[in-house]
């Protein structure tokens, strides 16, 4: 029997298709760098830790998601958790998805229950209820297979293989929010303007289906125009702010490429395609860290959750 076993999975960006994904429609996301690790040993009772930002937000559902792996196997959680994470908080990146899908591949991996990927993304969308409410299962599954893939709920998620590896840049307004109240906030435009909605649902798949080729293709300068049409979609939707519609100008006048808001919206992070030349690039970054946002750049492709046992 393993001491100890640990699960890395990553956060995630939504390249297209947030919020109108919970209603139907295929959104674009990929994996990112940053990522939620969990450590798990063998306990007394259940102990779950956090030296996360605001942590505890994230130690409740956590708790519930664990207790229900193992009421699943009849049995109670005897173990130790620590959750450590370099994904910021409420910042639209995937955090309490990655959270909840470490914790499930940390307690498979020391139980041994060989949860495959599809499972991890299963399980912690259990846990992802317990925080948003109505989330589409976007989040979870991309932290645990990792790359880029379409996704349409309830379907298989569709992998893009890219002919070369591209880097984004991602800016987070440092303003936090919960998806929650977004979704039901944007959802409220269904019940108001039903049929305009249904047609954003299409065009926000037909968007993505777009953008999953012209990443495929390296058509990056393509690729940015979708997303800021994206951007100004969601924003007639309601999902975007003041400071995020700035904080896209800032970057279009920077020079990059494209860029929107990613996941929620509300506050959280701009997603941008940097200029190709990487000395223009780090100049939109510098320029984007003088105005006070935490911007950082990120590869795509990344891999999904990984998990072993020391
Ligand atoms: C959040 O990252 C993405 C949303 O579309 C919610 C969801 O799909 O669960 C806003």
């Amino acid at each position: 029997m393993p001491l100890k076993a640990v699960c890395e999975a990553p956060g995630k960006v939504i390249i297209s298709g947030e919020h109108f994904v919970v209603h139907g429609a295929t959104a674009l996301a990929a994996a990112i760098e940053r990522k939620v690790r969990v450590e798990a040993s063998w306990s007394d009772t259940l102990e779950i830790r956090s030296s996360a930002t605001g942590g505890k937000e994230a130690l409740a559902p956590a708790k519930k998601l664990v207790e229900y792996l193992y009421a699943a196997r009849g049995t109670k959680p005897r173990l130790s958790m620590r959750i450590t994470s370099t994904i910021a908080e409420g910042a639209g990146l995937g955090s309490s998805a990655a959270t909840m899908v470490a914790l499930a591949g940390a307690a498979s991996a020391l139980e041994g229950w060989g949860m495959d990927q599809a499972a991890l993304a299963e399980a912690a969308a259990t846990g992802e209820k317990v925080i948003h409410g109505n989330p589409s299962g976007i989040d979870t599954t991309t932290s645990a297979t990792g790359g880029v893939i379409l996704f349409r709920r309830g379907e298989e998620p569709r992998r893009i293989d890219l002919t070369s590896p591209l880097t984004l840049l991602v800016a987070f307004s440092g303003k936090k929010r919960s998806t929650g109240r977004l979704i039901a906030k944007v959802s409220e435009m269904k019940m108001t303007y039903p049929s305009l909605f249904e047609s954003l649902c299409e065009s926000a798949t037909l968007v993505s289906e777009l953008c999953a080729r012209a990443l495929k293709d390296g058509e990056t300068a393509t690729l940015g125009s979708l997303m800021t049409y994206n951007h100004a979609v969601l924003t007639r939707a309601g999902a975007s702010t003041r400071g995020l519609d700035e904080l896209v100008e800032l970057c279009l006048a920077s020079g990059c490429l494209g860029a929107k808001l990613t996941g929620a919206g509300g506050g959280g992070s701009v997603l941008a395609v940097p200029p190709k030349d990487p000395l223009e690039a780090q100049a939109v970054a510098n320029k984007l860290g003088s105005a006070g946002y935490d911007a950082f750049f990120t590869t795509i492709p990344t891999s999904g959750a990984r998990s072993w046992t020391e």
